[in-house]
């Protein structure tokens, strides 16, 4: 059996998601490689060797410019915050590794376009970590729309909605800080129904939106990470220069509306990812907190028997479910991470394209670059031009 030998960066949020999904790929599917999770790296040696442990990785580093010279990795894995997904990616590319990069994939339009630039003339493996594609009920929603079962899509209608901003005395984290991460609510939670309105739709003809910083400062930091940080009582403020909340409407190459809302202020919303495709023989809606269901509508079902049904997507005859529990059994977060990385390595063995691919994260880092456009112009946007 072939082996794909890992080098991961990053080992907090992500980090422990991927990590994750890295062990139970093997365990679960069947795989046509082994896995072997060879290092782990970060900037903390404390921190690092204790997740190498913690995670079960053979070893650590704590420089990642070291990771991707490494013979001995042949996938370097990037959960690093936006700011370095480049950087490391142009050096493991140049260093002939097959590269996953968590989204968005980098802070500009241009440098995703560098970035895919440089995995396609170096010849490497490249997935962007849009995870919400492997819900199996998104898988199965794709399923119906390609069968035709719902006709011309005419509208799309998604929002991401969080609340774990709205106290103004809720530190200064790298997902408020541009530099770090390149935008806010939009390039944080909007790229994800950015790729799936692409996945499901196609692709985005024009935008016009808006964007607003509600808390324009807060507290630094004195520790982070992922969506948690810590700020002492007092402490200095320093500028929010990212967005807290963004909307947006767009229209289809295929024709179709689009309406779409981000924000880290909807009181009482935790990770509310949802997004509705209305055809013209029916409609089909995923909720990503009860991300085992999807909601169907047929016109042609019976009159008077029409309704949304509940499709529960847990049964082996949907997508990915026949590699873990009987029917009912249901699955969670965690899991969209173990069938994007079972993408990965299976199409790498087979020496295919894995998709979503940094070709995708340039197509979506087009479309946030469009309604940032838009959002300071007052004006629509076509995504073409840029
Ligand atoms: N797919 C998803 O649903 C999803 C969810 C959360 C975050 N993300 C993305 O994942 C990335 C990381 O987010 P997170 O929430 O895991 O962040 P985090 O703050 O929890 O973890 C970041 C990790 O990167 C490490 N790191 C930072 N700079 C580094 C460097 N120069 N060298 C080595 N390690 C470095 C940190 O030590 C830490 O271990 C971001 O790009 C984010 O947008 C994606």
């Amino acid at each position: 059996m072939k082996e794909i030998n890992v080098g991961l960066v990053g080992y907090k949020f992500m980090g422990k998601a991927h990590s994750n999904a890295f062990k139970r790929v093997g365990m679960f599917f069947d795989c046509p490689v082994q896995i072997n999770m060879r290092a782990i790296c970060g900037r903390d040696e404390a921190g690092v060797s204790k997740a190498a442990r913690k995670f079960g990785w053979d070893s650590y580093e704590t420089s990642w410019e070291k990771l991707v010279t490494r013979d001995d990795i042949g996938l370097v894995d990037i959960t690093a915050p936006s700011d370095a997904h480049k950087v490391i990616a142009l050096a493991a590319a140049e260093n002939g590794k097959n590269i996953f990069c968590e989204k968005p994939l980098a802070l500009s339009l241009e440098d995703a376009r560098e970035m895919l630039a440089s995995v396609e003339k170096n010849g490497v493996a490249h997935q962007i970590g849009f995870n919400y594609r492997f819900a199996p009920a998104v898988r199965l929603m794709k399923q119906i729309i390609d069968d035709g079962k719902i006709g011309a899509i005419r509208h799309v209608r998604a929002s991401y909605l969080q609340d774990f901003i709205i106290d103004p005395d809720f530190p200064l984290i790298w997902r408020l800080q541009k530099e770090v991460c390149g935008s806010g609510s939009l390039g944080d939670l909007g790229a994800h129904f950015i790729d799936l309105a692409r996945y499901l739709c196609g692709e985005f003809k024009s935008v016009a939106g808006m964007q607003k910083t509600f808390i324009k400062s807060r507290p630094k930091v004195q520790s982070m990470t992922g969506l948690s940080a810590s700020a002492d009582a007092g402490a200095e403020r320093g500028e929010v220069d990212v967005d807290d909340g963004t909307v947006f409407i767009a229209e289809f190459a295929n024709g179709a509306l689009g309406v779409f809302e981000a924000t880290r202020f909807a009181q009482g919303h935790k990770n509310d990812l949802s997004i509705e495709i209305n055809g013209d023989k029916g409609s089909l809606k995923f909720v990503f907190e009860r991300m085992n269901e999807l909601q169907y509508f047929s016109a042609a079902d019976e009159p008077g028997l029409q309704g949304f049904r509940l499709i529960q997507a847990s049964e082996g005859i949907h997508p990915y479910m026949s590699a873990w529990w009987p029917a009912g059994h249901v699955i969670g977060y965690e899991h969209t991470f173990v069938h994007e990385m079972f993408e990965f390595v299976s199409a790498i063995d087979a020496g295919r394209p894995a998709s979503p691919s940094f070709a995708d994260g340039v197509e979506c880092s087009r479309v946030i670059r469009a309604v940032e456009l838009a959002s300071e112009r007052r004006a629509a946007v076509d995504i073409d031009t840029l």
